[in-house]
């Protein structure tokens, strides 16, 4: 399902409802959620409800989506620490809830292996909130993906590489991250896909207009059953 939203507040108000609706519904639900700029004003609302209405999410579990391989978990522009400024933090969520990719384990594929086990056996995720790279990206599932892949390393695109800067203070080399596969993305209960802006309108166009293909990763997701993609009137204006 695509549905435009008149401005960037309402998509992330959307957003925020359907994961204050499951997480009241279902205690223990498993979340998956993607750092990046397009997902903060859904998870500044998704605290602002949960505080204002005592939501306990005491017992909900979070699963990473991605990381950039050799930055820690302290450093600001890594997704563990976007995620704990944002909502883990704010909502007290303790370690043992979170099951985040180390990407300064020397071993990334023992990594990959045991996220992939978690995922397995917390029994999938129920919600996956993922925004999209300009280059069709979905964590970093990049072009030319494996679409039946689990967690894995990647080499990023040179859009990613290049993009990814503006996370960080200072120039921060990115070669490769670490991420979930897009059949575990496709496998979750249901996904957002949140897209804002004037810059994501062609890579939306692309997304919703040419063959789904591992192209553009992001088209996969216009086929699941519970799919939604979720965009303001700026990122829908090429449609
Ligand atoms: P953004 O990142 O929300 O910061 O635009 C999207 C992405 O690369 O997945």
């Amino acid at each position: 399902m695509v549905a435009t939203f008149k401005n960037y507040r309402d998509l992330s108000a959307f957003a925020a409802n359907k994961i204050i609706r499951l997480v009241k519904h279902k205690k223990n639900a498993v979340l998956c959620l993607a750092a990046g700029d397009t997902p903060a004003l859904t998870y500044h609302l998704v605290v602002e409800t949960a505080k204002r209405e005592a939501i306990s999410f005491s017992e909900i579990i979070f699963t990473g989506l991605d990381e950039w391989v050799g930055i820690g978990p302290d450093i600001p522009g890594s997704c563990y620490h976007f995620l704990q400024q944002k909502i883990f933090g704010p909502l007290g969520i303790k370690k043992t809830q979170i099951h985040f990719f180390n990407s300064m384990a020397t071993d990334l594929q023992q990594e990959c292996n045991r996220i992939n086990t978690i995922i397995q056996t917390v029994r999938g995720i129920d919600l996956a909130l993922v925004g999209i790279g300009l280059n069709g990206h979905v964590g970093f599932n990049e072009p030319g993906i494996d679409p039946a892949g689990s967690a894995h390393v990647v080499t990023l695109d040179e859009v990613t590489s290049i993009v990814g800067q503006k996370y960080f203070k200072t120039n921060t080399a990115l070669s490769k991250g670490i991420t979930l596969g897009m059949a575990q993305i496709m496998q979750a209960r249901e996904v957002l896909l949140l897209a804002a802006g004037t810059k994501k309108a062609a890579i939306i166009r692309r997304t919703l207009k040419e063959d789904i293909s591992n192209a553009v990763p992001a088209g996969f997701i216009t086929t699941h059953p519970n799919g939604w993609i979720l965009l303001d009137e700026e990122a829908a204006a090429e449609l």
